[in-house]
């Protein structure tokens, strides 16, 4: 660490935040605590624990310490107070807005969020009745237009999946202060080496572990940070999980109990222990390793990235590129402000030869794979017109921005010389 340097920097943190050598065996890498439960010391012990009155492990649907050790490498990384890893992406945003959300209140999210959000918000939120309404990512102005009197939270992503829109996280945040509400920032695409949600005024950070985070490709998993921002208490709305006795435990009040990390707290001992959907401690274990490079990963993505649609900007058979790294984009001084150190490694172009060209370009690939992920190693492809979004029509594709000309790449990791050359190889056959 250089002298000056008091508090260690994110490299550091991707490494060590959270871990020690395992205090029973010495083991150096965190291990898999493949176990369901934990013995307690003794009958007080196990009241401490059951009541809130001290920390430790007690059944691994609640949490688990290589999932602990993730979870407090994730908020050194975020910057914040607390985090709860869980089984996926989707399984965070459902337990914020079930720690959040009363039937028949509403919260604003971004219209431009991934789609898989956009399902979960239109069709399974509503069966809680909890009502989703859509604001315009690139225009903060629509968020505090579509604000009512029972909007709960304000959610938006960094960099959104897949149209490559940059959003202005602290325009946005503005808003939700402003309205008493919490802002929500889906970090996924960026991650916290390009991004930090909180610096912008955050207050709760999710992320689809299962992308760059753990960046191999080989696990689902997915994480809530809390900033410690938002005082509960004091808010003009009421948010019941967090403010009110609560039943379960002897009338504690989460807010007053556990102060600027009790939404974490809240969505692990009311969301994790009563819907469920905990993280496995092989799938923790991978992440955590997955993590450690994440700094060197994520320079590398966005190195290639940009030199990929630099290539494609000037490609005979491309119409368009949206990559908010290129100078020429729209978004590229949002980005800067933003993601300083990259615009991330996702992005879409239009081929010429609309779908027919799609459909033979994702054919013809061979370093890159076709497969609905993103976020791995590997460079990845897909069309989603003839995939993801076949369902929808014509006009419901081409608003979701997955259009029939459109290709959306995940730019790997590998050298960019033979990334360059597939994609020339698979466009001369498009
Ligand atoms: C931006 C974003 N958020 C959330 C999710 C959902 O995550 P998971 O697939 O881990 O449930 C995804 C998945 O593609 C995503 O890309």
């Amino acid at each position: 660490m250089p002298e000056t340097q008091t508090t260690p920097g994110f490299a550091t943190l991707a490494i060590h935040a959270g871990a020690a050598p395992d205090p029973a065996t010495g083991a150096r890498i965190t291990p898999i605590y493949q176990t369901a439960s934990y013995v307690f010391n003794d009958v007080d012990h196990a009241a401490a624990l059951f009541n809130l009155e001290a920390f430790g492990n007690i059944y691994s649907r609640i949490g688990n310490p290589t999932q602990s050790v993730l979870e407090s490498r994730i908020a050194a990384l975020e910057g914040g107070t607390a985090a709860l890893v869980v089984a996926s992406g989707h399984a965070a945003q459902f337990l914020v807005f079930h720690t959040l959300m009363e039937t028949g209140d509403d919260f604003i999210a971004g219209r431009q969020l991934y789609g898989g959000s956009i399902n979960q918000f239109n069709h399974a939120f509503k069966k809680f009745g909890w009502n989703v309404i859509f604001a315009d990512s690139t225009d903060p102005e629509s968020f505090e237009k579509a604000l009512t009197p029972k909007t709960k939270a304000i959610m938006i992503e960094s960099i959104a999946n897949p149209g490559g829109v940059v959003v202005d996280i602290a325009a946005i945040a503005a808003i939700a202060k402003k309205a008493g509400v919490p802002l929500i920032v889906d970090n996924t695409l960026a991650t916290p080496y390009l991004c930090k949600p909180k610096d912008h005024g955050a207050d709760i950070i999710v992320h689809s572990l299962t992308k760059f985070m753990c960046g191999h490709g080989n696990s689902i998993g997915g994480v809530i940070v809390d900033c410690g921002t938002f005082d509960w208490m004091k808010s003009k709305k009421k948010y019941a999980t967090m403010t009110e006795p609560n039943a379960s435990y002897n009338g504690m009040r989460l807010a007053e109990t556990f102060g600027n990390f009790a939404f974490a707290i809240a969505c692990r001992v009311m969301g994790l222990r009563d819907l469920g959907p905990a993280a496995s401690p092989f799938n923790s274990f991978l992440i955590l390793t997955g993590i450690e490079t994440l700094p060197l990963r994520m320079a590398r993505h966005c190195e290639n990235a940009l030199a990929v649609a630099k290539h494609l900007e000037k490609h005979p058979k491309v119409a368009w590129v949206n990559y908010a790294g290129l100078e020429s984009n729209k978004f590229n001084a949002i980005a800067k402000r933003m993601c300083p150190a990259g615009a991330g490694a996702v992005f879409t172009f239009g081929l010429k030869g609309g779908y027919e060209a799609g459909v033979k370009f994702v054919s013809n690939v061979k370093l890159f794979s076709h497969l609905a992920n993103i976020g791995d190693t590997r460079s990845l492809v897909i069309h989603p017109a003839s995939t993801t979004h076949r369902q929808l029509t014509d006009a419901q594709r081409t608003a979701a921005g997955a259009g029939p000309d459109v290709v959306r790449l995940s730019i790997g990791i590998e050298d960019k010389a033979d990334i360059i050359a597939d994609i020339d190889q698979a466009l001369g056959m498009a």
